[in-house]
């Protein structure tokens, strides 16, 4: 099976793209392990392929084997980075989790914040309480890029500690990076966006909790502000 093609979504090829030749990778719920697959055969240094989970991680097994790559990844079963050295690694991913499950992973992890590693982050949802939580403990997202799959558009972001400051709440939807990015799926992007924002804020005007009005002036500042941005417009 050694060469053979790895069947590994846009998605997940989004946050490859975003890794450097040689670098050491950590795998943060690897799942069926195919991304660690396509690492390891395309220019990682080594690669360490992790799930809280012990049925995903013997599925990455059956498949990293079926891929004769059995001595070149490493698995790990640990919940988020807990158990990984610090020297281990130079990047982190953790891809199609919630945005809020990301960031508790990170705040975690006792050497997230040295200035070592790059992260790249692929929030599934809540991707905004992950640029929250980034933009409040400073960290900079560099980079943050979208793909089509399957008809869904997805976001993925390299977000390094230090250097940032906190987003407002329009920026913790969509990233200033992600808007200098150009690219062509913006504007459509941009436009799910504002339907779901939309939705929300209809959501919250009627609903009676107690923590909703705060929820309702949040979303209202974010969509007033997506609203005066113009890059995507030809
Ligand atoms: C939806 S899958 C995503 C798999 C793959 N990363 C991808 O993007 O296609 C989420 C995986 O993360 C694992 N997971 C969830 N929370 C985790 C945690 N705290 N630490 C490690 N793995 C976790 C789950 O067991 C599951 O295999």
């Amino acid at each position: 099976m050694a060469g053979a093609c790895v069947p590994i979504s846009q998605r997940l090829l989004l946050c490859a793209g975003f890794v450097r030749p040689g670098a050491l990778v950590c795998d943060v719920g690897c799942d069926h392990g195919y991304l660690a697959i396509y690492l390891a055969m395309n220019g990682a240094k080594s690669v360490l392929a992790m799930d809280i989970a012990a049925a995903p991680l013997e599925k990455a097994r059956a498949n990293i084997a079926r891929f004769g790559l059995s001595g070149g990844i490493g698995t790990r079963l640990a919940d988020g980075l807990a158990g990984v050295r610090a020297e281990e690694c130079d990047t982190v991913i953790i891809a199609g989790m919630g945005g809020d499950c990301i960031a508790g992973i990170l705040a975690r992890c006792p050497w997230a914040a040295d200035g070592r590693h790059r992260f790249i982050l692929q929030p599934q949802t809540s991707g905004n309480d992950l640029r929250r939580w980034l933009g409040q403990q400073s960290w900079t997202i560099e980079d943050e890029q979208l793909c089509e799959d399957a008809g869904r558009l997805y976001t993925a972001l390299v977000a390094v500690p230090g250097g940032g400051r906190p987003l407002r709440p329009g920026e913790q939807f969509l990233s200033p990076a992600l808007r200098a990015s150009h690219s062509p799926l913006l504007g459509r992007y941009v436009e799910r966006l504002r339907r779901a924002m939309e939705a929300a804020v209809e959501g919250l005007r009627r609903s009676t909790k107690p923590e909703d009005p705060l929820r309702l002036q949040y979303y209202q500042e974010a969509l007033a502000e997506i609203n005066n941005w113009k890059e995507w417009e030809q």
